[in-house]
């Protein structure tokens, strides 16, 4: 008699990346062992290479252009360097450079910037021309082949063996026990909150530059945790205006592979026009803008108000937060307008805020989504302009500092379910200097940053 554990699950959500480890466990009574195998993760050298060869074929073909267009503008000489660059670091791996030390994600900032680059060129120049279509399918070819690349990273694997950790714990519990654990669905502890709180994180993947360009420093992004039943998935990029402070629209992507090729967005609308003039009353302000349930939540453009709009039917509904501090009283720090913070977690949707009474110390609230209305609020002691961004995770709050320019820190946690605050120093590189919003998703147990225009993701890695 015996049973088997299947253990699957998906390290992206894209289909083109789309990678299924499975574990097979199986246990006797005779022999009372179980035994866990370790994926075999092979390092696909060979895709490098093809990687090399493409990027050199494409450098020399960007050269070309370059040489009939002339001396059409600077920047395009800028990018050929970063693609000499790139093609000299992906030659490192040849020579035998380990393939951990490759930083996936500079590689990947660099072949975006790239695509920009081809994307202005083909912009300016004011006919189609095949040549520059051909070389923009290839840059966006190669960004394909970096991201599968990257499956084989070390963190990655990191998180896969934290997976197999837990699998192996809950073994060991059946082998004491001597029971069997009916649904051996792996995923439901730490959907349940079943861990101690966060170890650490992966490193950053650059996901995309937002869709309004590298000028929208300002903004948020992120994934529906609970989307409508109708839709998988649904992403949500939402890059403020220049100055900072105005949401007047946001992009939806129903699946990854949109979100990474801009394609079929829906655009929403906040500002509306009425008699020559532009209404902004359901705009938002700052970039501590969550979804959760199909609805965007979000600070009301210059109020202490919280909104929310319905992505669907449209409808904009607002709740006042009675003593919030806002229009830029305390802010995060380096970054404006950003007084309101919401945040999803395992329970639910929160904001983060602070007032006069707090005397500017973050306060959070638990909101109830069907009344849309505050019930619960507790007051931390830590002073909310020192605080770079912070997020909840299991009913817990964390906040994040700058280190240095490359590097953030979580240093301040707040527990609502036991009051007390604790100082844990789990660090996180940084693909830009600030930090626009930055939030947790419980579904897929992922951050989401915003940071210099990037929508960035870490793993979160969980004391077991
Ligand atoms: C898992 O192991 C069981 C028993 O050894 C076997 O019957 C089953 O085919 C295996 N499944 C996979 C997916 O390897
Ligand atoms: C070249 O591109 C940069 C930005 O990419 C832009 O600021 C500049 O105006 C351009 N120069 C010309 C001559 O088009
Ligand atoms: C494109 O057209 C605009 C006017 O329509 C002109 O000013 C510009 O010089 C043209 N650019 C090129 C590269 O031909
Ligand atoms: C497109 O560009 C290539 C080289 O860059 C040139 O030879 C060709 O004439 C161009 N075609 C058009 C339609 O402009
Ligand atoms: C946390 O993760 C980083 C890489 O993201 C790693 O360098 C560091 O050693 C990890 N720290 C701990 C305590 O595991
Ligand atoms: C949330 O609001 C609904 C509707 O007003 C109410 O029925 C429910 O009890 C509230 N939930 C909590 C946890 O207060």
């Amino acid at each position: 008699e015996f049973f088997c554990i299947y253990f699957y699950f998906i390290l992206c959500t894209c289909s083109v990346r789309a990678v299924v480890y499975n574990v097979n466990c199986s246990l006797t009574e005779k022999h009372n062992f179980c035994p866990v195998t370790l994926p075999d993760i092979a390092i696909p050298v060979r895709r490098m290479e093809k990687l090399e060869i493409l990027s050199h074929g494409l450098s020399a073909r960007l050269q070309q252009q370059l040489a009939l267009i002339g001396e059409y503008n600077v920047s395009l000489m800028e990018s050929l360097q970063e693609l000499q660059n790139l093609a000299r670091r992906v030659r490192m791996v040849e020579v035998g450079v380990s393939f951990s030390e490759l930083d996936f994600e500079l590689l990947r900032l660099e072949v975006q910037r790239m695509k920009t680059t081809v994307v202005e060129l083909r912009a300016s120049l004011n006919q189609s021309n095949e040549s520059i279509d051909k070389l923009y399918d290839e840059v966006q070819e190669i960004l394909v082949m970096v991201s599968q690349l990257e499956l084989s990273d070390k963190q990655n694997i990191m998180v896969v063996q934290q997976k197999i950790r837990s699998l192996r714990k809950r073994v060991q519990e059946c082998r004491e026990k001597g029971t069997v654990p009916v649904k051996s669905d792996l995923e439901t502890g730490l959907r349940n909150c079943e861990h101690e709180g966060l170890l650490n994180v992966s490193k950053p993947k650059v996901v995309q530059l937002n869709w309004r360009g590298a000028n929208y420093k300002y903004g948020g992004w992120g994934m529906d945790p609970s989307p409508a039943s109708s839709k998988k998935e649904v992403y949500w990029v939402a890059p403020l205006n220049l100055d900072g402070r105005l949401l007047e629209s946001f992009h939806l992507y129903t699946s990854y592979k949109d979100l990474l090729l801009y394609s079929n967005p829906i655009e929403r609308r906040l500002s509306k026009y009425n008699v020559n003039t532009w209404d902004y009353r359901d705009c938002g302000q700052g970039s501590g803008m969550v979804m959760y349930r199909s609805h965007l939540y979000y600070n009301c453009y210059g109020t202490r108000s919280l909104c929310r709009v319905d992505i669907d039917a449209k409808v904009v509904e607002r709740t006042l937060l009675s003593k919030a501090a806002y229009n830029n009283r305390f802010s995060y720090l380096g970054v404006s307008w950003q007084d309101l913070d919401f945040a999803v977690d395992e329970s639910g949707l929160w904001v983060l805020y602070a007032t006069e009474e707090s005397l500017g110390k973050l306060v959070i609230s638990k909101i109830n989504v069907s009344s849309f209305s505050v019930e619960q609020t507790w007051v931390t002691t830590q002073y909310k302009p020192e605080v770079t961004n912070a997020f909840m995770i299991c009913g817990v709050m964390y906040a994040t500092r700058p280190k240095n320019t490359g590097v953030e820190e979580i240093f301040y946690t707040f527990d609502t379910k036991t009051g007390k605050h604790g100082s844990p120093a789990v660090l996180l590189d940084k693909v830009s200097e600030t930090v626009q919003s930055l939030s947790y998703n419980p579904a897929d147990r992922k951050l989401y940053m915003y940071s210099g225009g990037y929508e960035v993701t870490y793993e979160v890695i969980f004391k077991l």
